[in-house]
């Protein structure tokens, strides 16, 4: 190219018409793929490697046609997916999605804006502060943790990364107030053994030594919930020996068993001893739009931050995680910075005075993406009275399968329901070992599995192996609950679960 001429328009990337083609294209995929997406076995059975057989080694040199591209991704790409989004997805917690989800993502991806300041895009980060405000309101958070009571929420991708904000911010308060570094070695964490394991990690990121990292024990007795009593003892202990309580976290609604830690208790005490309270309820939040549920948060005003996730069970594609805090000051000396790249925008910020918020300072990264725009798309067309309606469904969904499992006397629930998820097992026979009845389990689970008609996950729970059936899936009707419960019980057969003798005792 010669020096002054103007580069040659070789690849215009954004042509509106192409836009409009090709997406309408991938459009019909989606709609294809939900229209069959029941039919395909739920857990994928691909093996490492496999893509690697069928793909060119190298990126094309030449531009390929769309249409090919698609073709590939069904012929290729979904055969070897695992179908989150089956109605027989009952495993983990499932991740929702919605056709309000989907324009709410494509919307945030076609706009493609990056909101990490106010000036940066003012109406994303306005209407941020709006649906995290609505969104807090509709689960019934005290008006402590809204912007229009002084605190205020952010939409980040997952719980994980909040809980790292979280910690980063509690850890800086307990340091202000030893002051200095050299106290980090003395803060302690505290967490149950049902908490996510994320808080344990989290820890170590923001730096808190492993050895003050500890695990409180819960017992059936209190339904795996911890005890405030238990964890007062750890925090006496502590003290007594020099260190400093910094941090505990409640879980409403924890991912092995759907337990619910006491609030309210863990408040207390958390405020007695100036510890940083988390509420973690990445799942069962969304149940707290419905009243009924909403006791669970119960002392939610002594806490100092709470989380959920939408993309859990709130019909909103991945990724959005609504993170509260009631001091977003101590969060933000926490994680903001000011580099100079982004100080020409410095006086417009300024202008805009000091309730304009910069949502890089509450958070990991610098650059987001636009999720405000799909929560509020998920929120509207629905309205709070669908959504509670859909939340109940599934929890209506769940008290059925747990009434069949306790019909039948081969099963045992292993652990209360809660919510929507319910853990059981084959009970043991008179004879049996604990070793003999997690094989026979296990056994089980596999076969649920290899079967494809459903796809369930385990926990261990007490020294026992679980097997968890978590409905919540946004496809999921009666009817797959129903077969869950046929195939559950043709399995059982099918390993040879049968009763010690003719009368049918176990
Ligand atoms: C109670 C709880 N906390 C945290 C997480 C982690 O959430 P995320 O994947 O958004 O980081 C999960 C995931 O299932 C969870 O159940």
């Amino acid at each position: 190219m010669a020096t002054g001429s103007a580069p040659p328009d070789a690849l215009l990337s954004l042509d509106p018409e192409t836009l409009a083609r090709e997406s309408r294209a991938v459009i019909n995929l989606i709609a294809g793929y939900y229209r069959d997406v029941e039919k395909y076995p739920v857990k994928s059975d691909a093996v490492p490697g496999c893509l690697r057989t069928l793909l060119p080694d190298a990126a094309p040199e030449n531009g390929e046609p769309m249409d090919l591209i698609l073709e590939h991704v069904r012929r290729h790409i979904v055969p070897g997916l695992t179908h989150w989004q089956s109605p027989n997805f009952f495993a983990y917690y499932p991740v929702n999605a919605s056709a309000a989800g989907f324009a709410g993502e494509m919307l945030s991806a076609g706009l493609n804006i990056v909101p990490f300041s106010w000036v940066a895009s003012p109406a994303a980060t306005e209407l941020e502060n709006v649906v995290v405000d609505w969104m807090g309101k509709l689960i019934g958070l005290p008006a402590s943790f809204l912007f229009s009571g002084g605190g205020g929420g952010v939409l980040q991708g997952s719980t994980c990364e909040a809980v790292v904000c979280t910690l980063a911010a509690a850890r800086d308060r307990a340091l202000r107030r030893l002051g200095g570094h050299e106290a980090i070695t003395r803060l302690v964490v505290y967490a149950s053994d049902q908490s996510h394991s994320t808080f344990q990690k989290g820890a170590r990121i923001v730096g808190i030594p492993s050895s003050n990292f500890r695990v409180i024990r819960t017992w059936a007795a209190s339904t795996y919930g911890v005890t405030a009593e238990s964890v007062r003892e750890a925090v006496e202990a502590d003290v007594a020996s020099g260190l400093v309580p910094m941090y505990v976290c409640a879980t409403v609604g924890t991912t092995g068993v759907g337990a619910v830690d006491p609030v309210r208790d863990l408040g207390e005490l958390a405020r007695r001893h100036g510890i940083w309270l988390h509420v973690d309820a990445a799942y069962a939040g969304g149940a707290m739009i419905c009243p009924e549920f909403q006791d669970y948060m119960d002392g939610a005003e002594l806490a100092d931050s709470v989380s959920m996730n939408p993309h859990k069970w709130f019909l909103t594609n991945m990724d959005c995680c609504c993170l509260w805090v009631a001091s977003p000051d101590v969060l933000t000396s926490a994680l903001s910075s000011n580099p100079e790249y982004l100080n020409n925008i410095s006086q417009e910020r300024a202008a805009a005075g000091p309730a304009a918020v910069d949502y890089k300072d509450w958070q990991i990264a610098l650059s987001r993406p636009f999720r405000a725009i799909k929560l509020w798309v998920v929120l509207r067309p629905y309205g709070a009275a669908g959504m509670r309606a859909y939340i109940r469904r599934h929890v209506e969904m769940a008290k059925w399968f747990e009434q069949a499992l306790q019909a039948d006397e081969r099963f045992e629930v292993a652990a209360p329901r809660k919510f929507s998820l319910v853990c059981f097992r084959l009970r043991p026979r008179y004879d049996e070992g604990d070793e003999a009845v997690e094989e026979l389990n296990r056994k089980l689970l596999v076969a649920i599995n290899a079967s494809g008609r459903a796809f369930m996950t385990h926990f261990v729970v007490d020294n026992k192996f679980v097997i968890r059936m978590a409905v919540g899936g946004a496809m999921t009707e009666m009817r797959h609950v129903r077969d869950a419960w046929e195939l559950v019980r043709e399995k059982a057969k099918e390993i040879g679960h049968v009763p010690n003798d003719s009368a049918g005792h176990y």
